[in-house]
């Protein structure tokens, strides 16, 4: 099956890679895409607060197709938030997308369902694009609940937000038990999430939004998901810290894409 929609692959680094190191798999992505293009295709790497600054000029230097993305910003401006960082710092380092609400915030880090709303609020209406994360954990899908959790995550989310702001959204699926597992979640179950979650999206004025996967994604399974999968592109963790592995999931989605003939 082909895709309409342009792809997007991101590469969410998490607290991986020190500036060297990133600066590095940055130029080793760099290389590849160079040597072998994938044009319809759009690539983010989300790599730590620390290695921005770096990361950002290498993809000047080298002029890469390649965009920079946050992991997470504060939703206030400035202020006494020791350890956080915000939308303007992030933005005067050419940083682009932010993810919003990622499950390891959420669990880890106590991020609420409000907070997610409000830093969603405050990536949108800046003009940066956002990614926002949503999934359920294996206990509510054991219930058969995971398509009213994912809908009520995501619908309170985007909650009050005005049209134009939402068209700087894009949602990741992301279920916990598939992060980090090694096992993705099979093509049935993204496929039915997906388009779950774009029919939400449609009845949102969001038909245009993107709907990405997340989970165990690798080189070897990229291509079945994206081909039957419903999705848009994947938001790519473990497989995202190795030069080949990522390119060749750009790759995977760029093959699928059918306004390229
Ligand atoms: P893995 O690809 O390592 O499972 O991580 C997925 C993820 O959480 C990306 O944000």
């Amino acid at each position: 099956m082909t895709n309409h929609v342009r792809p997007l692959v991101v590469g969410n680094w998490k607290m991986n890679l020190d500036f060297v190191e990133a600066v590095h798999l940055g130029q080793q992505i760099g290389v590849i895409l160079k040597n072998r293009p994938a044009e319809h295709t759009d690539v983010v790497i989300a790599p730590p607060f620390v290695d921005l600054r770096s990361v950002a000029s290498i993809i000047a230097s080298e002029r890469m197709l390649i965009a920079l993305g946050a992991q997470h910003v504060n939703a206030q401006e400035n202020g006494a938030h020791t350890g956080e960082v915000s939308l303007s710092m992030l933005r005067r380092l050419n940083v682009d997308w932010v993810l919003v609400g990622h499950s390891e915030r959420r669990t880890n880090y106590s991020m609420s369902d409000e907070l997610v709303k409000l830093t969603l609020r405050t990536v949108a209406t800046s003009g940066m694009k956002a990614v926002l994360c949503v999934g359920e954990e294996s206990g509510v899908r054991e219930e058969g609940r995971h398509l009213d959790f994912v809908a009520e995550q995501l619908r309170h989310a985007i909650e009050g937000l005005d049209e134009k702001s939402r068209s700087a959204v894009t949602v990741a699926y992301e279920p916990l038990w598939a992060i980090g597992s090694g096992t993705s979640a099979t093509v049935e179950q993204i496929a039915e999430m997906t388009s779950h979650v774009k029919a939400i999206l449609r009845s949102e004025s969001m038909a245009e939004s993107r709907v990405l996967y997340g989970g165990s994604v690798t080189a070897d399974n990229a291509t079945s998901i994206i081909t039957d999968g419903g999705v848009d592109g994947f938001l790519v963790g473990g497989a995202s810290l190795k030069a080949e592995s990522f390119v060749a999931i750009v790759h995977a989605c760029n093959g699928c894409y059918a306004g390229k003939r």
